[in-house]
Protein backbone atom coordinates (compact mmCIF):
# COMPACT_ATOMS: atom_id res chain seq x y z
CA UNK A 1 0.00 0.00 0.00
CA UNK A 2 1.05 3.95 -0.48
CA UNK A 3 2.52 5.17 2.69
CA UNK A 4 0.05 7.86 2.02
CA UNK A 5 -3.14 5.93 1.08
CA UNK A 6 -2.02 4.30 3.86
CA UNK A 7 -2.11 7.82 6.25
CA UNK A 8 -5.40 9.04 5.16
CA UNK A 9 -7.41 5.38 5.63
CA UNK A 10 -6.38 4.92 8.57
CA UNK A 11 -8.90 5.03 10.71
CA UNK A 12 -10.01 4.04 14.66
CA UNK A 13 -11.95 0.86 14.58
CA UNK A 14 -14.17 -0.42 17.87
CA UNK A 15 -15.04 -3.89 16.40
CA UNK A 16 -12.99 -6.79 15.84
CA UNK A 17 -13.25 -10.06 14.85
CA UNK A 18 -12.31 -13.43 17.14
CA UNK A 19 -9.39 -13.80 15.03
CA UNK A 20 -5.63 -14.08 16.01
CA UNK A 21 -2.88 -12.08 14.84
CA UNK A 22 0.05 -13.99 13.15
CA UNK A 23 3.22 -13.59 14.59
CA UNK A 24 4.61 -12.58 11.59
CA UNK A 25 2.20 -9.66 11.71
CA UNK A 26 3.28 -8.91 15.29
CA UNK A 27 6.95 -8.60 14.09
CA UNK A 28 6.35 -6.15 11.57
CA UNK A 29 4.00 -3.87 13.39
CA UNK A 30 7.02 -3.76 16.36
CA UNK A 31 9.97 -2.97 13.93
CA UNK A 32 7.62 -0.50 12.46
CA UNK A 33 7.36 0.65 15.98
CA UNK A 34 11.06 0.53 17.31
CA UNK A 35 11.45 2.75 14.43
CA UNK A 36 9.92 5.72 15.41
CA UNK A 37 11.75 8.99 16.11
CA UNK A 38 12.52 9.16 19.82
CA UNK A 39 14.31 12.67 21.05
CA UNK A 40 17.90 12.57 21.09
CA UNK A 41 17.69 8.98 20.04
CA UNK A 42 16.47 7.68 23.10
CA UNK A 43 14.37 4.58 21.85
CA UNK A 44 13.67 4.04 25.73
CA UNK A 45 9.77 2.77 25.39
CA UNK A 46 8.49 -0.71 26.28
CA UNK A 47 6.54 -2.34 24.52
CA UNK A 48 4.24 -4.85 26.05
CA UNK A 49 2.11 -7.63 23.78
CA UNK A 50 -0.98 -9.10 25.11
CA UNK A 51 -2.92 -12.11 23.77
CA UNK A 52 -3.72 -13.48 26.69
CA UNK A 53 -7.84 -13.18 26.59
CA UNK A 54 -7.68 -13.95 30.66
CA UNK A 55 -5.46 -11.15 31.14
CA UNK A 56 -7.64 -8.47 28.46
CA UNK A 57 -10.45 -9.60 30.17
CA UNK A 58 -9.00 -8.65 33.61
CA UNK A 59 -7.56 -5.17 32.68
CA UNK A 60 -10.81 -4.73 31.70
CA UNK A 61 -12.69 -5.60 34.65
CA UNK A 62 -10.35 -3.39 36.77
CA UNK A 63 -10.88 -0.40 34.04
CA UNK A 64 -14.51 -0.65 34.14
CA UNK A 65 -15.37 -0.85 37.94
CA UNK A 66 -13.13 2.18 38.16
CA UNK A 67 -15.01 4.34 35.79
CA UNK A 68 -18.31 2.66 36.83
CA UNK A 69 -19.05 0.98 33.57
CA UNK A 70 -18.71 -2.60 34.61
CA UNK A 71 -19.92 -4.01 31.29
CA UNK A 72 -17.23 -1.85 29.88
CA UNK A 73 -14.94 -3.54 27.30
CA UNK A 74 -11.77 -1.33 26.77
CA UNK A 75 -9.92 -2.70 24.15
CA UNK A 76 -13.50 -3.60 21.93
CA UNK A 77 -12.61 -7.59 21.91
CA UNK A 78 -9.64 -6.59 20.23
CA UNK A 79 -7.41 -10.16 19.86
CA UNK A 80 -4.01 -8.11 20.66
CA UNK A 81 -3.15 -4.99 23.07
CA UNK A 82 0.07 -3.49 22.72
CA UNK A 83 1.03 -1.33 25.49
CA UNK A 84 3.65 1.32 25.39
CA UNK A 85 5.20 2.62 28.04
CA UNK A 86 8.04 4.57 28.65
CA UNK A 87 10.12 5.89 32.04
CA UNK A 88 7.98 8.54 33.73
CA UNK A 89 8.75 12.08 34.00
CA UNK A 90 9.56 13.86 31.13
CA UNK A 91 6.77 15.26 28.87
CA UNK A 92 9.42 14.08 25.95
CA UNK A 93 9.06 10.38 26.58
CA UNK A 94 5.20 11.11 25.90
CA UNK A 95 6.28 12.15 22.57
CA UNK A 96 8.38 9.76 22.03
CA UNK A 97 5.84 6.97 23.16
CA UNK A 98 3.14 8.65 20.47
CA UNK A 99 5.39 8.58 17.58
CA UNK A 100 5.73 4.99 18.34
CA UNK A 101 1.98 4.00 18.59
CA UNK A 102 1.80 6.10 15.30
CA UNK A 103 3.79 3.92 13.47
CA UNK A 104 2.05 0.90 15.12
CA UNK A 105 -1.40 2.16 13.49
CA UNK A 106 -0.61 2.69 10.36
CA UNK A 107 1.90 -0.29 10.27
CA UNK A 108 -1.33 -2.43 11.26
CA UNK A 109 -3.35 -0.86 8.19
CA UNK A 110 -0.72 -1.56 6.15
CA UNK A 111 -1.26 -5.52 6.73
CA UNK A 112 -5.13 -5.35 6.68
CA UNK A 113 -6.20 -4.64 10.69
CA UNK A 114 -7.65 -2.53 12.29
CA UNK A 115 -6.37 -0.79 15.29
CA UNK A 116 -7.55 2.18 17.96
CA UNK A 117 -5.70 4.08 20.36
CA UNK A 118 -6.71 3.11 24.27
CA UNK A 119 -5.92 5.89 26.70
CA UNK A 120 -7.39 3.83 29.83
CA UNK A 121 -4.55 2.67 30.94
CA UNK A 122 -2.41 5.65 31.69
CA UNK A 123 -5.15 6.85 33.76
CA UNK A 124 -3.38 8.21 36.89
CA UNK A 125 -6.31 6.94 39.18
CA UNK A 126 -5.49 3.40 38.02
CA UNK A 127 -1.99 3.49 39.53
CA UNK A 128 -3.23 3.51 42.87
CA UNK A 129 -5.07 0.09 42.39
CA UNK A 130 -2.73 -2.49 43.36
CA UNK A 131 -4.60 -5.21 41.13
CA UNK A 132 -3.62 -2.89 37.80
CA UNK A 133 -0.20 -2.61 39.15
CA UNK A 134 -0.18 -6.42 39.48
CA UNK A 135 -1.57 -6.40 35.87
CA UNK A 136 0.97 -4.39 34.56
CA UNK A 137 3.88 -6.42 36.31
CA UNK A 138 2.74 -9.15 34.64
CA UNK A 139 2.28 -7.46 31.51
CA UNK A 140 5.97 -6.39 31.38
CA UNK A 141 6.06 -3.07 31.98
CA UNK A 142 9.06 -1.93 33.36
CA UNK A 143 8.82 -0.45 36.97
CA UNK A 144 8.60 2.96 37.41
CA UNK A 145 7.41 3.53 33.83
CA UNK A 146 4.07 4.78 33.01
CA UNK A 147 1.22 3.61 30.10
CA UNK A 148 2.11 6.19 27.56
CA UNK A 149 -0.94 4.66 25.35
CA UNK A 150 -1.88 1.44 23.95
CA UNK A 151 -3.29 0.12 21.13
CA UNK A 152 -6.01 -2.64 20.29
CA UNK A 153 -5.02 -4.36 17.24
CA UNK A 154 -7.24 -6.84 15.07
CA UNK A 155 -9.17 -8.03 11.88
CA UNK A 156 -12.43 -6.07 11.26
CA UNK A 157 -15.42 -5.77 9.05
CA UNK A 158 -16.15 -2.31 10.72
CA UNK A 159 -14.26 0.67 7.53
CA UNK A 160 -15.64 3.68 9.43
CA UNK A 161 -15.62 6.97 7.23
CA UNK A 162 -12.66 9.76 7.86
CA UNK A 163 -14.51 12.20 10.16
CA UNK A 164 -14.81 15.87 8.34
CA UNK A 165 -11.62 17.84 9.06
CA UNK A 166 -11.52 20.74 10.88
CA UNK A 167 -10.72 23.62 8.44
CA UNK A 168 -8.28 26.51 9.68
CA UNK A 169 -5.58 24.81 11.49
CA UNK A 170 -3.40 25.62 8.93
CA UNK A 171 -1.46 28.81 8.48
CA UNK A 172 1.31 29.65 6.04
CA UNK A 173 4.04 32.18 5.86
CA UNK A 174 5.71 32.18 2.30
C1 LIG B 1 -4.30 10.52 22.55
C2 LIG B 1 -5.49 9.75 22.01
C3 LIG B 1 -6.28 9.05 22.90
C4 LIG B 1 -7.36 8.28 22.41
N1 LIG B 1 -8.06 7.49 23.27
C5 LIG B 1 -9.04 6.70 22.80
C6 LIG B 1 -9.69 5.78 23.66
O1 LIG B 1 -9.37 5.64 24.83
N2 LIG B 1 -10.70 5.00 23.14
C7 LIG B 1 -11.09 5.13 21.83
O2 LIG B 1 -12.01 4.44 21.42
N3 LIG B 1 -10.46 5.97 20.97
C8 LIG B 1 -9.44 6.74 21.41
N4 LIG B 1 -8.76 7.57 20.55
C9 LIG B 1 -9.13 7.60 19.12
C10 LIG B 1 -9.82 8.92 18.72
O3 LIG B 1 -11.13 8.94 19.24
C11 LIG B 1 -9.83 9.00 17.17
O4 LIG B 1 -8.50 9.05 16.71
C12 LIG B 1 -10.58 10.23 16.66
O5 LIG B 1 -11.97 10.14 16.95
C13 LIG B 1 -10.43 10.41 15.13
O6 LIG B 1 -10.86 9.26 14.44
P1 LIG B 1 -9.87 8.45 13.46
O7 LIG B 1 -8.74 7.90 14.31
O8 LIG B 1 -10.71 7.36 12.87
O9 LIG B 1 -9.37 9.40 12.42
C14 LIG B 1 -7.68 8.31 21.01
C15 LIG B 1 -6.86 9.04 20.14
C16 LIG B 1 -5.77 9.72 20.62
C17 LIG B 1 -4.86 10.45 19.66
Amino acid sequence: MDALECILSRRSVRNYLDKEVSDKDIETILEAAKFAPSAMNNQGWHFSVITNKDWLAKMSKIIGETFSNPNYNVTYHAPLLIIVSHKDGNLIYDHDGSCALENIFLSARALGLGSCWINQLGEPILYKNPKFMELLKEAGVPEGYRVIGSAAIGYTNEFPLAKERKEHTISYLK
